[in-house]
């Protein structure tokens, strides 16, 4: 499978910044082949990020979606209207969107199938915090993450799931996860795919987020179920995004 290379904006850069930006993404990515690209920029920015990249080789996703089409929800954005904009993905479950806004399993499920059923490819994160890991709970928490947002899913729309695994005690701090602990993670999130798929769970990507750089991009994506990453602070310079989908073309 083609590595996953995906970028979130979080509440960074303006629209009028996504020109410039995805010019000189472009001039370095632009004839990339054997990677897949994504950049996740806020709503505002949709649009023009949706018409920069239209025509290259850059999908344009959502950082999150409410859990209907319309209807009274005041300062929310549906998946219908990203739709109507171009985007094609959508993340779901971030840890900012779990822990900050207070967003459950259940919710997110409820996403997750109205994302699949708009036909938007999502991104469902999953990750301990630090507390979590010291006490030994890491696997439970990520069983009980999955089981949550995923676990009820119909074997067709899981297998159409993109799942990312984001330690929350390593985004934004410059503390990534060892290679071994990546990999121990991600073999164990492949082993409750294949609970749920058997064979057919090789084919479902699982992304590790968490202080993803140009300098250790490479070997995160060299482990053994890591099948691309997704990268918030070093996606906000075009350059160093660059740099990071072309270490996945060594791996
Ligand atoms: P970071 O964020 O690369 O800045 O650690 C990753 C994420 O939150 O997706």
């Amino acid at each position: 499978m083609k590595k996953l290379v995906a970028g979130n904006w979080k509440m960074n850069l303006l629209p009028s910044q996504v020109g410039d930006y995805a010019r000189r993404f472009l001039a370095e990515v632009g004839k990339l082949e054997g990677v897949e690209l994504l950049l996740c920029p806020s709503d505002t920015a949709l649009p023009a990020a949706v018409e920069a990249f239209s025509g290259s080789n850059v999908f344009v996703g959502a950082q999150n979606m409410h859990s209907v089409c319309s209807g009274a929800f005041t300062g929310e954005t549906s998946g219908e209207m990203l739709l109507d904009l171009g985007v094609t993905h959508v993340l779901l479950g971030h840890s900012e969107r779990r822990h900050v806004f207070a967003e459950d399993d259940e919710l997110i499920h409820t996403k997750l199938v109205l994302a699949h059923e708009l036909g938007l490819k999502p991104i469902l994160c999953v990750g301990e915090k630090q507390e979590q890991r010291e006490s030994g709970s890491t696997e439970r928490v990520l069983r009980e993450q999955f089981e949550g947002s995923l676990g009820k899913l119909p074997a067709e729309l899981l297998a159409a799931t993109v799942v990312a695994y984001e330690p929350v005690w390593a985004i934004g701090t410059g503390l990534t996860a060892t290679p071994e602990i990546a990999r121990q993670a991600h073999a164990f999130l492949r082993s409750l795919l294949v609970e749920k798929l058997g064979e057919v769970a090789s084919t479902v990507p699982i992304l590790y987020g968490g202080s993803v750089k140009p300098a250790n991009a490479a070997e995160l994506m060299s482990q053994p179920d890591l099948d691309g990453v997704l990268v918030g602070g070093a996606s906000l310079k075009p350059e160093s995004f660059a740099a990071i989908a072309k270490a996945a073309l060594k791996t």
